[in-house]
């Protein structure tokens, strides 16, 4: 018989799950009622999605997911009140219509600023009074850091026109909106890569020191069976974790193709490449349990993969990530994943 993913699990984190809000009433419900404990909307809680229009929230994608959850004893966390992707343009636009970016006077700049951190703090605050009771953890920022950029920050209609008190406004926001317990996260992905996990430290380091509430990092963690290496994984963990933050895996994913690789083995994997995956998820999860005190939660940036992102990115392939196949069965990786509590 197959073992769930999250009773194995049970005494170490909550596994979780990304999903359209159609998934919980296909064949793919299945596989989250039994598998996981917690889930997260792959795209209908993002600004554009929930806030298409300003002062118009598109609450019912939401509920229906908090809904499906509870009904199953299933936590939720939301993706993402902040993105510069996926954000509808009327936040960058002035009263007149006119691109935020583009003003160059100097009063007039201050005024649009002004008005784009009313606008966000109105997002944060009613999204956050509507689901404080509902929801585990949050991530406020998504993808603030970008090291190519000038000075580290991602140099987004957000950071241009705001610097980083965009960043500062949300977590206040949310923080005064949800009180003491909710749980407040700044989500990146490559958060392994030195340059990267060292800008993301300062600021954070910076932003805590001026009191903004910060509870932890969420790590997306997408990665593929070349690398980057666990161990670079495992750095940024515990050097966020000294810092007295949490940690959440939140977009866990393993493509099969290296990222320039431009192969496509269709919907034959070869077993090679399966075991493969499956030796590296379970020295990944390895860590995972070892390291389970600085680790809250865990998260898959999908169910099985049937439906998967990587299928259209960086290129067209057919891609592989997830621990259950095209047909909703476990693959290699999932059982060297749940092994490894079994064996204990
Ligand atoms: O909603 C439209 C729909 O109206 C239209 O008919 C259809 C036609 O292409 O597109 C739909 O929008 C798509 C959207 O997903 C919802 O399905 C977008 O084209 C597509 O680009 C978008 O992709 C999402 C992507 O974020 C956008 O950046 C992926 O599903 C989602 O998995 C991905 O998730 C991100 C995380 O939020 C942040 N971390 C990286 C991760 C992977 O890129």
């Amino acid at each position: 018989t197959i073992p769930s993913l999250s009773e194995t699990f049970y005494d170490y984190f909550p596994i979780g799950a990304a999903i359209e809000p159609h998934q919980i009433s296909n064949e793919t419900s299945e596989l989250l009622i039994k598998h996981v404990n917690m889930l997260v909307a792959e795209n209908v809680m993002k600004p554009d999605a929930i806030q298409p229009t300003e002062g118009n929230f598109n609450w019912e994608p939401t509920d229906r997911i908090i809904e499906f959850a509870k009904e199953h004893n299933m936590e939720v966390r939301f993706h993402t009140l902040v993105w510069h992707s996926q954000v509808g343009d009327w936040f960058f636009k002035d009263e007149d219509g006119y691109p935020m970016i583009d003003e160059e006077n100097a009063e007039k700049r201050e005024q649009n600023k002004q008005l784009l951190l009313e606008r966000l703090k109105t997002h944060v605050t009613t999204i956050v009074e509507r689901y404080k009771d509902d929801i585990s953890s949050w991530d406020v920022v998504n993808e603030v850091v970008e090291p190519q950029d000038e000075d580290g920050m991602r140099a987004s209609e957000w950071y241009q026109i705001t610097g980083t008190e965009y960043i500062e406004t949300a977590f206040y926001a949310a923080r005064e909106a949800g009180g003491p317990d909710i749980k407040l996260y700044l989500n990146d992905y490559g958060t392994d890569h030195p340059k990267k996990r060292n800008i993301i430290y300062d600021l954070v380091s910076e932003l805590l020191e001026k009191g903004v509430p910060i509870d932890g990092i969420g790590h997306q963690t997408h990665i593929d069976i070349h690398g980057p290496t666990i161990a670079s994984i495992m750095e940024s963990i515990n050097k966020f974790n000294e810092l007295g933050l949490d940690n959440i895996i939140t977009e866990l994913d393993m493509s099969i193709y290296a990222w320039d690789d431009h192969q496509d083995f269709g919907n034959e994997i070869p077993l090679e490449i399966l075991n493969k995956q499956a030796e590296r998820y379970e020295a990944l999860f390895h860590e995972f349990v070892e390291n389970q005190d600085k680790i809250s939660e865990v998260v898959f940036w999908g169910m099985a993969d049937d439906h998967t992102w990587l299928h259209s990115f960086p290129v067209e392939r057919t891609n592989a990530p997830l621990l259950f196949d095209f047909n909703h069965q476990p693959k290699p990786a999932f059982w060297s994943v749940v092994n490894i509590v079994r064996d204990e």
